[in-house]
């Protein structure tokens, strides 16, 4: 494809890769140095003047460190004049800090959608965001792609779904449920679960709709600590269910979430590839599946001026 480049910080370069290869190109050439005093510098080590590029750069440890590379990385591509350069943020980094629900603290996912902008995002491509405002805070054009469509195709083709039915995590992650739902043509039911601070602890408290011997597949956005997903877990089995899955976008993985998952009675976590999986982060009981095709089929869209809405279809 003619002036087009993909390079990519140091998050998740086989994700970059595996985009490449559905585009045919080779990945960007790029080099970060990080100082003895903490310093990153970022070198481009080709000549991208005039060029479309994108950047694929997730949020996932070292957060902060990996949202720093991709400003500099910005700022050098604006920097090397390039023609419009796109950050690509498969997950959005502090998408869970996405309003001002305590009193003089920041809504920080506004503030990163400022700084992309003021290093140099033309343009803005992720995938289910956290909150539908965050990509209100993006003043730059910003595509939110979906990978719903891949976990349902994967249970459809993988699984017997006949007496199943679809839970919603939680109250906010309802709507996207319901899709889900409508999508495998199954029931849906939602758990009201409650959060008391900044912990682990998400207690469910009320079920609405029916899993009383039924297969049920948890749908959420992503799973930190798994507080979420296991205590909902738990609870179905407590109500009836008869064996339980969860299908979640983003695997953060973070605190001791490996290690609960293997405790828990949760049969199989199905996830995407929007975050990379360390080896101590694996286990047979967490399925990956990849949104790179979905990737390189918008950059495609993007880069020719194509509709992006089509990818949904
Ligand atoms: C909550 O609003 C989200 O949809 C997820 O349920 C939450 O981010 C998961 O976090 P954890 O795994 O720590 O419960």
């Amino acid at each position: 494809m003619r002036d087009l480049k993909v390079f990519s910080g140091s998050a998740h370069p086989a994700l970059a890769r595996a985009i490449c290869e559905a585009l045919g190109l080779s990945l960007g050439r790029s080099h970060t140095v990080r100082f003895s005093n903490e310093n990153l510098k970022v070198k481009i080590e080709e000549n991208v003047r005039e060029q479309d590029v994108f950047v694929v750069q997730p949020s996932c440890p070292p957060v902060s460190e990996g949202l720093v590379e991709l400003l500099i990385m910005l700022d050098a591509l604006r920097g090397a004049s390039a023609r419009r350069v796109t950050a690509v943020l498969p997950y959005y980094p502090y998408a869970r800090s996405d309003k001002k629900d305590e009193p003089r603290i920041s809504i920080t996912a506004r503030l990163v959608a400022d700084l992309l902008e003021a290093a140099g995002a033309d343009r803005v491509l992720t995938i289910d965001l956290h909150a539908p405002q965050i990509q209100g805070f993006v003043r730059v054009p910003c595509d939110q792609l979906t990978a719903i469509p891949i976990l349902c195709d994967h249970l459809r083709a993988a699984r017997d779904l006949r007496g199943a039915v679809v839970v919603a995590a939680d109250v906010g992650e309802a709507k996207d449920a319901g899709r889900f739902a409508k999508r495998l043509d199954l029931p849906l039911a939602i758990v009201d679960k409650r959060r008391s601070g900044d912990d682990e602890k998400a207690r469910p408290v009320h079920l609405v709709g029916d899993v009383a011997g039924r297969h049920c597949i948890i749908v959420d956005d992503e799973i930190a600590t798994g507080g979420t997903v296991f205590e909902a877990t738990e609870f179905l089995l407590r109500a009836g269910a008869r064996s339980v899955e969860a299908a979640v976008v983003h695997p953060v993985l973070s605190g001791r979430a490996i290690e609960r998952l293997l405790a828990s009675p949760l049969e199989r976590l199905i996830v995407t590839d929007t975050i990379p999986l360390p080896p101590e982060k694996r286990d047979p009981k967490i399925e990956v599946l990849s949104v790179a095709p979905l990737l390189a089929e918008a950059i495609a869209r993007i880069h020719d001026g194509r509709s992006v809405s089509g990818v949904f279809g």
